[in-house]
């Protein structure tokens, strides 16, 4: 009885410590730093903040060309699909979404060893108009 229920119990430990960090995070090794791959905006921007490493313009709203990218805006965006590829389509070619919106991933893939670790190559802006289409 005893050995079986410790069994049991060292069965739920397994499956919690070895499976559910797998479904939550994508840890990958990050300029010595453990961070998560698939991380949100938030989770990026807590180092990313000119304290812990470099500081980023993003931007919420009202966006310029000039200034940051927009990001946590839905996509593709409301009213303007016919100017912005299928998200269907992106995420077969390595673009991703969090809950439908555009993200930091949306642009950068950390597991991607080349310059600035974006998720598709900047030659000939191929990154903007992966999504732009007009
Ligand atoms: C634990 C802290 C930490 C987290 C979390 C983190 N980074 Fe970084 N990141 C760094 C450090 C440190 C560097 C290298 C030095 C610097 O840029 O200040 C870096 C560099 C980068 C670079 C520059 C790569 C290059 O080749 O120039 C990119 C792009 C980047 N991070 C994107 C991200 C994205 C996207 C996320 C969220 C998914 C993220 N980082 C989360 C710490 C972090
Ligand atoms: C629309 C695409 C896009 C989005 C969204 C985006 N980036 Fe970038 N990021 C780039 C590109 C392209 C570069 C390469 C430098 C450049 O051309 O400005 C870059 C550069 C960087 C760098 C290197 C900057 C440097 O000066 O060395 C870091 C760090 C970074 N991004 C982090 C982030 C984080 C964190 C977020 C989310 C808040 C984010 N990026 C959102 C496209 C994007
Ligand atoms: C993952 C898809 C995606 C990529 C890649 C992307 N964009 Fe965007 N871009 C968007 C979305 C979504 C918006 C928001 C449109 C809106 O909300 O009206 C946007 C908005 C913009 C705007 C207008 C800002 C505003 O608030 O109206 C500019 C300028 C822009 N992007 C330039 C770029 C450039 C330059 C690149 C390449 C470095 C790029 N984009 C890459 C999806 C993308």
């Amino acid at each position: 009885m005893v050995v079986r229920a410790l069994v049991v119990c060292l069965a739920a430990l397994w499956a919690m410590f070895s499976r559910a960090p797998s479904l939550y995070a994508e840890t990958v090794s990050h300029f010595g730093q453990v961070v998560d791959a698939a991380g949100a905006t938030e989770d990026c921007l807590s180092c990313h903040d000119g304290q812990i490493a470099t500081d980023v313009g993003y931007c919420l709203g009202g966006c310029a060309l000039s200034s940051a990218h927009p990001v946590n805006r839905p996509y593709p965006p409301r009213g303007k699909e016919q100017s912005f590829r299928s998200a269907d389509e992106l995420e077969g070619a390595g673009i991703r979404f969090i809950n439908g919106m555009m993200v930091c991933i949306s642009c950068h893939d950390l597991h991607n060893p080349g310059r600035h670790q974006l998720a598709i190559e900047m030659k000939e802006s191929r990154l903007c108009f992966a999504c732009h289409l007009k």
